[in-house]
């Protein structure tokens, strides 16, 4: 069976943590070929402890030897690397977000057809296994009419990297984690469309100094990112979102949470309950599932490449992830115009 020659962009602590383990783990299908760092000690590092057999000093050099690459830089470079390696006839699995902005996201959606190749975005919440159920019960929910999402923390900035540097990341806990749950609330409540957001952005708990921070110290002069944001979000079909998401809160404890309230039941994601009328009762039902993010990377890594070699079509669209980016360019705008904004 042919495999997939794969080269990494970027091999700092996603590469390390989430992708290598996944290809490695399908290995029958994918083989790592090559691997670029601008710190090119970063590089072959990872090179040496992976047994990666080339290390690239130039990501376009490496393009020539590859048919596919995962992107793993800071979100400033998402776009030209990925449009490069695209018009190269190199398929692309890009982390997330997709781009800083819409506009970098839409050329990179138009070089993924222009070529022809796969450009998936890596939204791994929809595989993780109690999304997924959440999914497939949709069709009992029925329309979906409130969506509630909570992508809450209390004191856990992440002062490491790049994180809180807005020129290389484009925003703080939106862009980290908030999108992921955006992302997987917004597939579930598809073909539900987004179509006006109103919001704010704070950057204040954070901005302190001296904060308590689970996740180690960090600058609070440098962090020029948001701390904290909510949004409330309306469909084409008048159903709404209430969106929050924080990584510094003085709430009681840190919250993963998507719930829908639909016109026949309803369900909640993280663990996964379902709750419907029957026999002039709500009743609640209740499944074992897990929140594998490691088994989510493996499912997420197995799906690109099989659609890269032809096997299954995406589970995670560009064209989501697109429209991901859209929200979140209209809640940065809301915040800062001070207005609704409409979604085109
Ligand atoms: N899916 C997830 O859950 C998840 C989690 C963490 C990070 N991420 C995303 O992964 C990406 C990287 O995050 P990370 O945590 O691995 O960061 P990191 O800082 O650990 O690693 C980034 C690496 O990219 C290298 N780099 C910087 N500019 C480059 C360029 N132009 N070309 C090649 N290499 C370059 C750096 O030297 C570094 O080694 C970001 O887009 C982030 O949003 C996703």
């Amino acid at each position: 069976m042919k495999k997939l020659k794969m080269g990494l962009i970027g091999a700092g602590g996603i590469a390390e943590n989430r992708h290598i383990p996944a290809y490695q783990s399908l290995s029958e299908q994918v083989e790592i070929v090559g691997v670029h760092d601008v710190n090119l000690v970063r590089a072959e590092e990872v090179a040496e402890k992976y047994a990666i057999p080339h290390v690239y000093a130039n990501d376009l050099d490496m393009l020539k030897h590859v048919d596919a690459v995962t992107i793993c830089t800071p979100n400033k470079f998402h776009e030209s690397i990925a449009v490069a390696a695209l018009n190269h006839g190199v398929h692309v699995l890009c982390e997330k977000p997709m781009a800083m902005n819409a506009e970098e996201g839409k050329r990179m959606l138009d070089a993924a057809e222009a070529n022809h190749k796969i450009l998936m975005i890596g939204y791994h919440y929809r595989f993780i296994d109690a999304v997924m159920l959440a999914k497939a019960s949709m069709p009992e929910v029925g329309a979906p009419i409130v969506t509630r999402v909570q992508a809450l923390r209390q004191r856990k900035v992440p002062g490491w990297g790049v994180f809180i540097n807005k020129e290389l990341q484009g925003g703080g806990s939106l862009i980290d984690w908030g999108c992921h749950l955006l992302d997987a609330a917004l597939w579930l409540v598809a073909p539900s469309k987004p179509a006006e957001v109103q919001a704010q952005v704070y950057q204040r708990l954070s901005k302190q100094p001296n904060q308590i921070n689970d996740w180690g110290s960090y600058d609070h002069e440098a962090i020029d990112v948001d701390d904290h944001v909510s949004a409330y979000i309306r469909f084409d079909d008048q159903s709404t979102l209430l969106f929050e998401c924080s990584w510094a809160a003085n709430i009681k404890e840190d919250q993963t949470h998507i719930s829908i309230s639909g016109e026949n039941g309803g369900l909640s994601v993280f663990p996964f309950e379902f709750y419907q009328p029957k026999y002039h009762r709500m009743m609640e039902t209740h499944a074992k599932t897990t929140e594998d993010h490691q088994q989510a990377g493996v499912l997420q890594a197995k799906n690109f490449i099989d659609a890269c070699l032809g096997k299954d079509t995406l589970k995670s669209s560009p064209k989501d992830a697109l429209l991901v980016t859209k929200v979140i360019d209209a809640i940065y705008a809301s915040s800062e115009q001070g207005k609704p904004i409409v979604i085109n």
